[in-house]
């Protein structure tokens, strides 16, 4: 199918998710996640307007320090990001409401050569949102916004003259090693020689504050963590009780990752219409995995980044150390 298209003032649309395909893709993940054992389901069920919403609120929890600290670091260098790269072009991966990327924008303006500015998420209506209130920020800055997934979308991004292209937010940390190595090597892929990579990472830290940035005192996490029952429900025709069950997060000192779980209280029956009726048994105490967010160390980072084929070639740390931005270069 091709893609839709739709533009208002320079603010221009694409949607590279055919809805038939993109519900195909996603029963047959969430299919094969909750058969597993344990079971999973694919965090994309979070980010729906809701959903959405509620990950804003969590970025301004006190617990929650990685957005502030990678704020700090964009704040800090942006002017030496938009010198060292040129860019013309600026991707911006899972882009959400693209708060923090105001500050690379800001310095790739002043700077004189910025002329696009492409944000790519599967979240349609906080795409729009975003992209025109950019666009009326920017004028003179062509706001080409990309519906569509960084796992399987990336050959589509438009990348036009010199590109940086930047994944913020730690979102990397989302993925397994396998999906990271896959995804790293389609950004390679993507970029043109010369062109830019911009890397936000999580890093190891004390169990206790990794715990508690996904596990807030207002319940804000918990209640994100269950909208994804919610969405699930509406999307697939589950009939998970989303109240049956508890949130957990829980640090896995081997793979380095906060694991995201919602635990059932009492045993749970739960039918999924919209995948030929399957059903799900859970036992009182056992859990679906919703999410992991894996936290990195800068060998770490630079290891996975050389191995698919890019060069560090700068990287910043916040002044607490907490988080890392890397700069990496196609060569
Ligand atoms: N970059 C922002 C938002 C991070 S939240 C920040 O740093 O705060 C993760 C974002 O990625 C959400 O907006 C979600 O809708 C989007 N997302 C999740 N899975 C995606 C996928 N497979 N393809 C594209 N976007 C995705
Ligand atoms: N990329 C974010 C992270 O790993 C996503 C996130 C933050 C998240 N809080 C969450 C995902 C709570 C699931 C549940 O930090």
């Amino acid at each position: 199918m091709p893609p839709t298209t739709d533009t208002t003032g320079t603010v221009r649309v694409r949607v590279h998710l055919d809805p038939a395909d993109w519900s195909r893709h996603l029963a047959e993940e969430t299919r094969r996640g909750l058969t597993d054992d344990p079971p999973w389901t694919p965090p994309v069920w979070f980010y729906d307007e809701v959903g959405s919403h509620l990950f804003d609120r969590i970025t301004r929890l006190d617990e929650y320090y990685p957005t502030e600290a990678e704020r700090s670091i964009l704040a800090a260098r942006s002017d030496e990001i938009a010198h060292l790269t040129g860019a013309r072009t600026l991707v911006e991966l899972g882009s959400g409401t693209s708060d923090k990327t105001r500050l690379l924008l800001d310095a790739l303006w002043a700077a004189g050569t910025l002329r696009t500015f492409s944000p790519v998420d599967v979240s349609e209506e906080v795409l729009r949102t975003a992209a025109t209130a950019i666009a009326e920020g920017y004028p003179g800055i062509a706001v080409d916004a990309v519906v569509g997934d960084f796992g399987r979308h990336l050959d589509r991004i438009p990348t036009g003259g010199r590109t940086l292209l930047a994944f913020l937010g730690s979102t990397i940390g989302n993925l397994d090693p396998d999906q990271r190595r896959a995804f790293l090597a389609s950004v390679t892929d993507a970029l043109a020689p010369g062109d830019w990579f911009l890397l936000g990472t999580d890093l190891v830290k004390d169990e206790a504050r990794l715990l508690a940035a996904y596990d807030d005192a207002a319940g804000v996490t918990a209640a994100f963590n269950r909208n994804a029952l919610v969405v699930m429900n509406r999307e697939l025709g589950a009939d998970f009780d989303p109240d049956a069950y508890s949130h957990r997060s829980h640090w896995d000192p081997v793979a380095h990752r906060i694991e995201m779980h919602l635990v059932a209280d009492r045993h749970q029956r739960v039918t999924v219409r919209g995948l030929d009726d399957l059903v799900v048994d859970l036992g009182a105490g056992e859990h679906l995995r919703t999410e992991i967010s894996t936290k990195f160390t800068a060998e770490g980072v630079e290891h996975e980044l050389l191995a698919a084929g890019l060069e560090p070639v700068s990287a910043w740390t916040d002044p607490a150390g907490d988080v890392r931005l890397t700069l990496a270069r196609r060569p």
